[in-house]
């Protein structure tokens, strides 16, 4: 073998140096070491739901997980109404007080969640010891103290109350149930009486509107409507929440960007608030609500195979699917970060979704950014490039 000459080695050292540049400029470089919460650092905040079992410190491993990527949390269940009053009079507050206690010591956002909603909520809300249904005064002191009794506690601490959740229908109508149906009319006065009493008793916080499905134009025509009249009347809304429980292939983009630019232009913070990717069929290409999937008939063998087919774990073609479906998502957000405060996950880890358990029980779902075992989905990947691509 003849030996190489100097200028020879130092021209394939070039060439080689020049392929080795042509390449990382290909690639996108990507800090491994980055969170959620750096990458979108000059975004918006990044937050989860979580359950007692992550804030009590039950496990360990999940709230090291919070802590090194989110700067803000959401309680999936302990603030609601069946949570902190499941029986007349008797007020249950240790997980809630455990959840804004974890808040403080770890210095995260909180929101309070949530406090005029028809779900979750017992039907003596509504209804009198006898089952007949309350006057329309019992039904305002009800909600007004409610409201003083959950918001105040918390006043000058939860930075922010979902005030009313989902009282909009998918037409643009108020649904006509729980509190709506209560008081009956059209539902405004309910909504007005929420949101007067939230800014009484919590005037440190911000007072929000949340729904899902927040991506129909109706349904955002109905929010804009009952926004603005709140505004009219110089009642204080400062934010109105995308829920984005959505799935592989809903909704399109154009209808998310609609319903931001259009919630934005009522100069009101818009936040994605309990987003979630579902990869299951049929709930993957929209949202079921109501009986249908719940029916037991849904739960027998013969569905099973078709219903809840990654039983056995996500196949790799399906966790392609959903790192595209997040990285979407995500650069949608991203690219509207102007007009977006707040993106919050619906849950830590594939287990801790209620996407598991809803419309069909039992199923294995992959809606999250962690697997069960705690590693990321490659969409947590894609999610973090976002910013740097
Ligand atoms: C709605 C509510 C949440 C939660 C989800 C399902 O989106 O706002 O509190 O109940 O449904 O977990």
């Amino acid at each position: 073998m003849s030996a190489i000459s100097f200028r020879e080695q130092s021209a394939r050292l070039l060439l080689f140096s020049a392929i080795v540049a042509m390449i990382s400029a290909s690639c996108t470089s990507v800090n491994t070491e980055t969170t959620l919460k750096d990458a979108y650092a000059d975004s918006f905040m990044i937050g989860c739901a979580v359950n007692p079992l992550h804030t009590g410190g039950h496990l360990e491993q999940a709230t090291d997980l919070i802590l090194e990527h989110f700067n803000a949390i959401s309680p999936e269940n302990c603030l609601k109404p069946e949570a902190v009053q499941p029986r007349p009079g008797v007020w249950t507050f240790d997980d809630a007080d455990e959840f804004v206690k974890f808040g403080e010591e770890h210095d995260l956002w909180m929101l309070g969640h949530t406090l005029v909603w028809h779900n979750q909520t017992p039907s003596f809300y509504w209804e009198k010891p006898d089952g007949t249904p309350k006057t329309r005064e019992e039904l305002i002191e009800t909600m007004r103290a409610h409201i003083k009794t959950v918001a105040g506690r918390y006043a000058g601490r939860i930075d922010a109350w979902d005030v009313v959740n989902e009282i909009i229908g998918e037409f643009g109508e108020y649904r006509n149930k729980g509190w709506v149906k209560a008081f009956g009319g059209d539902g405004y006065e309910v909504v007005r009486n929420a949101f007067i009493f939230a800014d009484r008793y919590a005037p440190d916080a911000e007072l929000y509107y949340n729904d899902f499905n927040v991506w129909r134009p109706a349904h955002v025509d109905g929010i804009v409507t009952m926004v603005r009249k709140l505004q009219k009347e110089g009642i204080r809304i400062d934010g109105v929440g995308i829920q984005a429980h959505w799935g592989l292939n809903y909704p399109k983009t154009e209808y998310i960007e609609h319903a931001i630019d259009t919630l934005h232009s009522l100069g009101v913070k818009v936040m994605i608030t309990e987003l979630d990717v579902d990869v299951l069929p049929i709930t993957r290409e929209g949202q079921v609500i109501g009986q249908s999937l719940t029916d037991p008939l849904y739960q027998h063998e013969e569905f099973e195979e078709y219903l809840d087919p990654y039983k056995d774990g996500l196949p790799t073609e399906v966790e392609e699917q959903l790192a595209d479906r997040y990285e979407e998502l995500f650069r949608i957000f991203y690219n509207r970060r102007d007009k977006i405060d707040r993106v919050t996950l619906w849950g830590l880890t594939d287990d801790s979704s209620w996407k598991n358990g809803y419309p069909v029980p039992g199923r294995t779902n992959y809606p999250l950014l962690w697997n069960r075992d705690y590693t990321p989905h490659k969409a947590l990947q894609s999610v973090l490039e976002v910013p740097v691509k």
